[in-house]
C-alpha cells in the first residue's frame, strides 16, 4: 500500500512580527513543493529519507527522546500505525530551501499527514491540517498554525490572533523574487529580540503597530485591484518598520537594497536575524531583478502564488 501527497512552501507578505502583539498578517503559499510517499512495509520500523538525512527507530518510542527535524514525521507514523501490524517507509523531495521561513517544516507536516493518514483511511482537509498542527508542535511548540494553514489550502490568507485565518479571495498576478542569506535563523530568539525591543520603547513599538494594522487593511485593498506598484511601495514602507525593530542586518540589509534597484519593493519575509527578503515583481522587471542578485552571487528563485495548495496522489 502506497499513498502520496504534496504540500507547498509559503512567504509571510506583510506583518510579520507585529502579528504576535494583535496585528493581522498576510501569508501566501509558493510554488515550491514538499512531496512525501508513504508506503506500508512488513518490518515493524518506521523508516524516514530524506535529503536532509534519515531516521529509523520502531514503533512507539518516546517522541520527547528524539532529536531529529525528521520528529514529526515519526509522530505521526506513530500515531497512525498503533493498530496495524508491520512498519511505515516515508521518503521526502524537497524543491524548499530549509530552515530559512519558507515554511519548510509546516509542509512537511502537512503532506506528511496527508501522505501517512492516506494509509490507512481518507481524512478530510480539515483533519489533516489538525494533524499537522499536531506534528509540528512536537518542534515548535508555540506555533500558531498559520504556516500549515496557508500551505494546506493554498492561495493569499489574512491571519490574526483575535479572529484566526480566512482567505483572501484574489489572485494577483505577481512574481516574487526571494533571495536566500544563507544565514540561518531561531525564529524564536528574534521574536525574543523583538519583545526586549517594545519592552524598552513601548511609544514607538505601539505607534508601529497601528501603522502597520493600516498598512495591512490598505494592502487588502490594493490585492482586489492587482495594483502592483503601490503593493510594492507598501512593502517598503514594512521594510522600514522591521529595520526600525531591529530584525535586520548588513547582509540583509544590502539584499533589501539590491532587490529594491529593479524591483516595485524588497523586504524581510519571516522572522528576520537571517533567512530570506523577498522582490516585488511582474513580467516586466522579473528578470533584471533576479540579475541584480546573481550579479552579487545571492542565491535567488522566482515563484508565483499556489492556489492549490495540498495536493493528495
Ligand atoms: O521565520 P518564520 O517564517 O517562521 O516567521 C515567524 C513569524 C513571526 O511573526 C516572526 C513569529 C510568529 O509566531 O508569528
Amino acid at each position: 500500500m502506497k499513498s502520496k501527497a504534496s504540500a507547498p512552501a509559503k512567504v509571510i507578505l506583510f506583518g510579520e512580527h507585529f502579528v504576535v502583539y494583535g496585528v493581522k498578517a498576510i501569508l501566501c503559499a509558493i510554488n515550491k513543493r514538499i512531496t512525501v510517499t508513504a508506503e506500508t512495509i512488513e518490518e515493524n520500523k518506521i523508516s524516514i529519507k530524506s535529503n536532509i538525512g534519515n531516521l529509523e527507530l520502531e514503533p512507539g518510542g518516546e517522541i520527547t527522546e528524539i532529536n531529529s527535524p525528521l520528529k514529526p514525521f515519526y509522530y505521526l507514523a506513530n500515531k497512525m500505525i498503533r493498530s496495524q501490524k508491520g512498519g511505515i517507509q516515508i521518503n521526502v523531495e524537497s524543491d524548499i530551501p530549509l530552515g530559512v521561513g519558507l515554511g519548510s517544516s509546516s509542509a512537511c507536516c502537512v503532506a506528511g499527514a496527508a501522505a501517512i493518514s492516506g494509509l490507512f483511511k481518507k481524512i478530510s482537509k480539515e483533519a489533516i491540517l489538525e494533524l499537522a498542527i499536531e506534528a509540528e508542535k512536537t518542534i515548535f511548540e508555540n506555533t500558531s498554525g498559520a504556516d500549515c494553514t496557508v500551505c494546506t489550502y493554498g492561495g493569499i490568507m489574512e491571519y490574526d490572533k483575535k479572529n484566526g485565518f480566512s482567505k483572501i479571495e484574489s489572485e494577483p498576478n505577481f512574481h516574487l523574487v526571494i533571495a536566500n542569506s544563507k544565514i540561518e535563523h531561531s525564529t524564536k530568539s528574534v521574536v525574543e529580540g523583538v519583545k526586549e525591543f517594545k519592552e524598552r520603547n513601548e511609544n514607538t513599538f505601539s505607534t508601529l503597530c497601528k501603522k502597520e494594522s493600516k498598512l495591512v487593511e490598505d494592502v487588502l485593498e490594493l490585492l482586489k485591484e492587482n495594483n502592483i506598484s503601490e503593493l510594492g511601495n507598501k512593502i517598503t514602507k514594512n521594510q522600514e518598520y522591521l529595520e526600525t525593530i531591529g530584525i535586520s542586518n548588513d547582509k540583509l540589509r544590502k539584499m533589501v537594497q539590491i532587490g529594491q534597484n529593479k524591483s516595485f519593493g524588497t523586504k524581510i519575509t519571516g522572522a528576520g536575524g537571517g533567512g530570506c527578503v523577498f522582490a516585488l515583481t511582474d513580467e516586466s522587471n522579473l528578470e533584471e531583478t533576479m540579475n541584480q542578485f546573481k550579479d552579487e552571487n545571492i542565491d535567488c528563485f522566482s515563484v508565483k502564488i499556489d492556489f492549490k495548495g495540498l495536493d493528495t496522489f
